[in-house]
């Protein structure tokens, strides 16, 4: 089976085109690498000792996306190109609604053209807004605070309308939670550019003494302990995630939250953090962050009926491989 894997050099796509090749499928990437490099590739052939085809293109480019549905017989995509820097996407939004929606469309009309039944989502749990957590996947979206995440909920949109139109079309779209840490190889993981948006790069950064200290935004939230909580995924469970989206897709559009059901708070990750590597963390409280919500956590069971897909690695597991990453990366 071909998969081809949209961003596949970036954080989350890199990982699962290991978890793909460990499971058998061939893979091929199209990625223009604008968040990402093609050493990434190199490292993933590495852990598999598997080949990897990989095209440098948009994917908002129709001809060099066709060319790649002619050129293989492809079995299933996986959509995860996308720009995703919520903050940036308030000050780009055209870039943002531009690069998200187009490449959505461009894949799904290669996919009716080149009669390809599969396709995976990479969507957010952002869509649920300020919803009542836990969420689960039967609640209305409710307005996100920017257009990264209104991306998401029309990608999730155009996607359901062109399945319904096509009953043989199988779309699986999984919001993710908060993906942290790495392959324990240490030879993958999430390395943004400049000053990372989220907490878990912001806390290696801070441990490895690139930053000085990081900024907990808020501790008055309706919290555990005042700080916003989330439901962090170890990356390599969310790979293994998208191995069972694939294997059990069927037709019609199926939405499944992919996140560990625990909520963890701001404080409560960085004494994990310290305690899974030994290191220290300065820290500062300072204001609420503008957009945050205080509560987001995932009812996971549907994954786990639908799919047999739970999350394994704990908050330590996440804490140390993200550690082990950060301490190997050389920029
Ligand atoms: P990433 O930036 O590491 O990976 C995205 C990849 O897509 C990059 O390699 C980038 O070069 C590529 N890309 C972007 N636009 C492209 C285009 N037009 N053509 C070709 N390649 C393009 O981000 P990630 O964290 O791996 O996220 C992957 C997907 O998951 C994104 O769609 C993101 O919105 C979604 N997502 C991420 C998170 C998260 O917290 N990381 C949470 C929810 C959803
Ligand atoms: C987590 C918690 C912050 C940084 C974002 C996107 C979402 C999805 C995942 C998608 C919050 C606090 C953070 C810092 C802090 N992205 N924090 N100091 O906001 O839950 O989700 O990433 O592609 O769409 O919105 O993740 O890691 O930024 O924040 O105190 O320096 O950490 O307030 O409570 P978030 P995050």
């Amino acid at each position: 089976m071909n998969i081809l894997v949209t961003g596949g050099a970036g954080y989350i796509g890199s990982h699962t085109c290991v978890a793909l090749l460990e499971a058998g499928y061939s893979v091929i990437v199209a990625d223009n690498l604008c968040n990402s490099k093609v050493e990434t590739i190199d490292k993933v052939k590495q852990i598999t000792k598997k080949d990897i085809l990989f095209y440098q293109i948009d994917v908002t480019e129709e001809d060099a996306v066709d060319k790649i549905f002619s050129n293989h017989d492809i079995n299933g995509v996986i959509h995860f190109a996308g720009l995703k820097a919520v903050g940036e996407s308030i000050e780009k939004p055209l870039t943002y609604y531009y690069n998200n929606l187009v490449s959505t469309m461009v894949l799904a009309k290669a996919c009716q053209k080149h009669n390809v039944k599969r396709l995976v989502f990479s969507s957010s749990a952002t869509v649920y807004g300020d919803n009542i957590v836990p969420f689960v996947e039967t609640m209305n979206l409710l307005p996100t605070t920017n257009p990264y995440g209104e991306t998401k909920a029309m990608s999730e949109r155009i996607l359901t309308d062109i399945a319904k139109a096509n009953p043989a079309f199988s779309v699986s779209l999984l919001r993710y939670f908060n993906p942290v840490g790495a392959h324990e190889s240490g030879l993958i993981g999430e390395a943004p550019n400049g000053i990372p948006n989220n907490l878990m790069p912001y806390v290696t950064q801070v441990a490895k003494g690139k930053r000085e200290k990081l900024s907990v935004f808020g501790n008055d939230y309706p919290t555990v302990d005042g700080t916003g909580v989330r439901d962090y995924i170890h990356v390599v469970d969310l790979a293994v995630g998208h191995v069972a989206a694939l294997d059990n897709i069927t037709e019609g559009v199926h939405v499944y939250n992919l996140g560990t059901g625990q909520g963890t708070s701001v404080l409560e990750l960085i004494q994990a953090f310290e305690d899974a590597n030994s290191v220290e963390v300065s820290y500062e409280v300072v204001n609420r962050r503008p957009g945050d919500i205080a509560s987001c956590y995932a009812d996971a069971s549907k994954a786990e009926r639908e799919l047999g897909w739970t999350a394994k690695r704990d908050i330590l597991a996440m804490c140390r491989d993200a550690w082990r990453f950060e301490k190997n990366y050389e920029e």
